[in-house]
């Protein structure tokens, strides 16, 4: 396995898309890519300046403001991954939280948003030997990737990830309140109208309901051999 490749894995939140990928990024020595981190970082952003609350969304104030946001992600060696940092300072923990989960789709459906980080991130995968997960990788970012996966389980699996995750963070929330946002954010996600979650036509779909990570990582870590063979 020598030549690098482009690895899509796109699907509904919580489906543990970025675990998948940290592992095959690490196994195969590539780069991996967040999207969903830049996203949360842009609607962090929105927050800490107001422009967005549950009452109202400036959303002309954001656009104006894109000249000015700065993302980037800094390797942590002791992680094994690059942590997000807005404007230079590490947001990794608070991009996490459900407060931004409730933000970012709507963040996400700007059409000037999308299209300053879909730039940035297009310049990152040019060398390929990158597994970057998102909504819109495989369709709109890197529609020539070699390999393609999109990953599904059902609401309430994907919910509960979510729930047992906040909850070993010590956030104080209820699984009614995660099950909703998974809702809102699959309803958002799969219905805007710029660059709308669908499965990309040469994706791979990959339900991972009942896989442990074990076993989906193997699973994929094949797939992944195989698309690297027949290039
Ligand atoms: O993967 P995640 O849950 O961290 O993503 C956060 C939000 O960002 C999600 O509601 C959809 C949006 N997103 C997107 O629209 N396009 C991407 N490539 C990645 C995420």
């Amino acid at each position: 396995m020598n030549k690098k490749i482009t690895i899509a894995i796109d699907g509904f939140s919580s489906t543990g898309k970025s675990t998948l990928a940290k592992q095959i990024a690490n196994h195969l020595g590539y780069v991996y890519v967040d999207t969903g981190a830049m996203y949360r970082a842009v609607a962090l952003f929105a927050m800490q300046n107001g422009y967005i609350t549950s009452e109202f969304f400036d959303k002309d104030s954001l656009i104006n403001s894109l000249p000015y946001i700065k993302l980037q992600f800094k390797f942590n060696d002791a992680l094994g991954f690059g942590e997000m940092y807005l404007n230079d300072v590490n947001v990794e923990t608070e991009i996490r939280t459900i407060e931004v989960s409730s933000f970012v789709s709507k963040v996400a459906e700007i059409s000037e948003v999308r299209s300053k980080l879909v730039e940035q991130q297009k310049e990152m995968g040019k060398d390929k030997g990158i597994v970057m997960d998102g909504r819109d990788i495989g369709t709109v970012v890197f529609p020539e990737a070699e390999l393609k996966i999109f990953m599904t389980s059902s609401a309430t699996t994907r919910a509960q990830r979510r729930y047992d995750e906040l909850v070993a963070k010590g956030d104080n929330v209820t699984f009614e309140e995660v099950f909703k946002n998974v809702e809102e954010r699959d309803y958002i996600d799969t219905h805007r109208a710029d660059s709308p979650l669908v499965m990309a036509e040469d994706a791979i779909e990959i339900d991972n309901s009942h896989l442990d990570r074990e076993e989906q990582f193997q699973l994929v870590l094949e797939i992944v051999i195989d698309a690297t063979k027949s290039i």
